[in-house]
């Protein structure tokens, strides 16, 4: 059901791949709800074409750009407010990747090189993203910035390795952003936390099919799924929550409240019969 609470606003969604991503149902809800906006997403997932699928459903352009690159991030908002006809209202960062995490390298065993990687593309690119919006001053006044995280940042989960440490600091830059975009332009920056979610990024998460059961069992409500993560992210673009920034949003079934769960004695048990 829709509310029209994104109507008349406009923005850009990164990281929709394919049908299971996070993005991908952000974006259908966004336009659901009334707003007009931009897919982008690294060149070789253009090169994929579910974005452009998409892109057609939505009656939405799609702008690529690697978010590592300055000069893709200013081609990608200085074309997008022209396209829009105004300033943003909202942006979705919804970016992650580690080739340790896909190859699957031991936490103590990393390459550093492929480290520094996965900082640039999942962490760094959010402050890269937002310090190119605010030199071309391409956010509206109350407009709401969004990134999607884990709860891996604040407690250890071994098998998401470095993406944990990525995921600290992209918490972290939202925090610090926050404080000097609310001052420019009372312009908002919040994470969300989300369950594991059946996606290529999170399948990709060694023993992924195991962590999925645990948090399930253990979070009183069962994971969000991405459609309740897309609900969640669009009110955080609507003007409900103007006052809210500077914060990490468990969107997690409870989760991250929970010591216990005798729940996950029913997983124990099936293991062991
Ligand atoms: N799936 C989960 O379990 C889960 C849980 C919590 C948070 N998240 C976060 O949600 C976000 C979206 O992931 P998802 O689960 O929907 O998976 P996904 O694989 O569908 O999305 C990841 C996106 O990152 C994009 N990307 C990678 N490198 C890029 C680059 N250089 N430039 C631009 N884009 C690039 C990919 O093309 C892809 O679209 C990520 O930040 C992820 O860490 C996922």
């Amino acid at each position: 059901m829709a509310y029209g609470l994104l109507k008349g606003k406009k923005g850009i969604i990164f990281g929709a791949l394919d049908e299971q991503s996070i993005a991908w149902k952000i974006a259908e809800q966004a336009v659901a709800e009334g707003a007009q906006i931009v897919l982008t997403n690294a060149p070789v997932a253009l090169r994929m074409g579910g974005i452009q699928k998409l892109g057609e459903k939505l009656n939405a352009e799609v702008i690529a750009a690697d978010a590592t690159s300055m000069e893709d991030l200013e081609n990608l908002i200085t074309k997008s407010v022209e396209i829009l006809g105004g300033k943003l209202d909202f942006v979705l960062h919804s970016i992650g990747m580690s080739i340790n995490v896909r190859k699957k390298k031991e936490y103590t065993n990393l390459n550093h090189d492929w480290m520094h990687k996965t900082f640039d593309i999942s962490a760094m690119s959010f402050h890269r993203l937002m310090q190119t919006a605010m030199k071309h001053d391409a956010m509206a006044e109350w407009g709401s910035i969004v990134a999607l995280t884990y709860i891996a940042a604040q407690r250890v989960f071994p098998d998401y390795n470095e993406m944990a440490e990525s995921k600290a600091l992209l918490e972290s830059f939202a925090r610090s952003f926050g404080y000097h975009y609310a001052l420019k332009n009372k312009v908002r920056v919040n994470t969300v936390s989300q369950s594991p979610t059946w996606t290529t990024a999170g399948s990709g998460v060694k023993g992924f099919q195991e962590f999925y059961d645990y948090a399930d069992k253990m979070s009183p409500l069962g994971n969000a799924t991405a459609d309740d993560c897309a609900a969640y992210c669009i009110s955080l673009f609507s003007d409900l929550t103007r006052m809210v920034t500077m914060q990490n949003l468990f969107h997690d079934g409870g989760f991250n409240n929970m010591g216990m769960n005798p729940a996950v004695f029913d997983l124990l048990k099936k293991e062991e019969a």
